[in-house]
């Protein structure tokens, strides 16, 4: 059951590392309870959303995750705000702090999150970065336990380019004891700071696998993850990838060297014929539009617990 203690109460969420494994857990519980309409939060406060990127999801879940929670949201985007015409993070962090109760911003660099979080003292939400992708591996876990029960002991296999999502996904696994496998070009590996991070989190408890071999990293998988080959700021470079990339799209192929009953994900949007073929993001083992519901689900747990919302 989701208690006081597990709550994140005023707290910043810029990479999911800012979570221990018992409010990872909490989170997941509390976004279950709330799908399955056992609970409902109740906070009647403002969330803004600054986003310097384009989002589809992570808009419209955040957005929705809060009118469901009895409040309301504010658009913040560059070009409606000075931040178009170069006001500065510290100036506009402070002037937020006092109007807002939580931000959410998506944006290139971690270190404009971070800046944020420094000058407001309302939490501040990684809703994606260069670096990581917090709220979107939420839903993922959520997705797997639904499909699969206890997450401790599962393998999920990460395919594509080791940035944003793959980040998040290394530590968001090892936090919860899942065996995550990361296959990637060799140039295009995760940092060797945050695999190292995803070791020192997983502990005994679950492993931590980087491989230029989509296929040693396939094998086995309870889990196939794709995402974009070129991801938002990237598109100049989106055309020299497709060769590089190619060994590791996720087809029918490589799925049927996973266990039978694995699933694919994708956080979306997908590039049909590049990353992932139409069948397989189509075919029977895709998650991927109960795991895009669960942006949802979670993302109001995520505002429910920073918020310390009635629950
Ligand atoms: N998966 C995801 O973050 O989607 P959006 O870019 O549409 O928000
Ligand atoms: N890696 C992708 C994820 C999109 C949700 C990007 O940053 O564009």
């Amino acid at each position: 059951m989701f208690t006081d203690i597990e709550t994140l109460n005023g707290r910043d969420l810029l990479g999911l590392a800012d979570l221990t494994p018992l409010e990872l857990r909490s989170l997941l519980e509390l976004a279950a309870q709330i799908k399955a309409g056992k609970v409902k939060p109740y906070c009647p406060k403002v969330l803004g959303l600054l986003f310097t990127k384009a989002s589809t999801r992570t808009r419209v879940s955040f957005s929705v995750g809060m009118y469901r929670l009895g409040g309301q949201v504010i658009d913040l985007s560059p070009d409606l705000t000075q931040m178009g015409r170069g006001e500065p993070i510290a100036d506009m962090a402070r002037v937020l702090d006092r109007y807002l109760d939580v931000l959410a911003i998506r944006t290139y660099q971690q270190q404009e999150v971070v800046t944020f979080a420094e000058y407001a003292a309302i939490p501040v939400i990684n809703a994606l970065t260069d670096l990581e992708h917090p709220c979107q591996i939420l839903a993922d876990l959520l997705t797997l336990q639904e499909v699969f029960g206890d997450l401790q002991g599962l393998s999920l296999t990460y395919l594509g380019d080791g940035n944003n999502v793959a980040h998040s996904l290394l530590l968001g696994c090892a936090l919860v004891g899942v065996n995550i496998r990361v296959a990637t070009p060799p140039d295009y590996q995760p940092l060797p700071e945050i695999v190292e991070q995803a070791k020192a989190l997983a502990g005994d408890r679950s492993s931590v696998l980087i491989t230029p071999d989509p296929v040693e990293a396939v094998v086995g998988a309870h889990a196939l993850y794709t995402d974009v080959w070129a991801s938002m700021g990237q598109e100049d470079l989106a055309r020299d990838r497709i060769p590089i990339f190619q060994p590791y799209q996720v087809n029918q192929t490589l799925l049927d060297r996973a266990e039978a009953k694995a699933i694919v994900l994708h956080c979306l949007p997908a590039h049909r014929g590049e990353e992932i073929t139409p069948e397989v993001l189509e075919g029977a083992q895709s998650r991927v539009w109960d795991q895009a519901e669960n942006r949802l689900h979670t993302q109001q747990a995520l505002l429910a617990s920073v918020l310390g919302a009635q629950i």
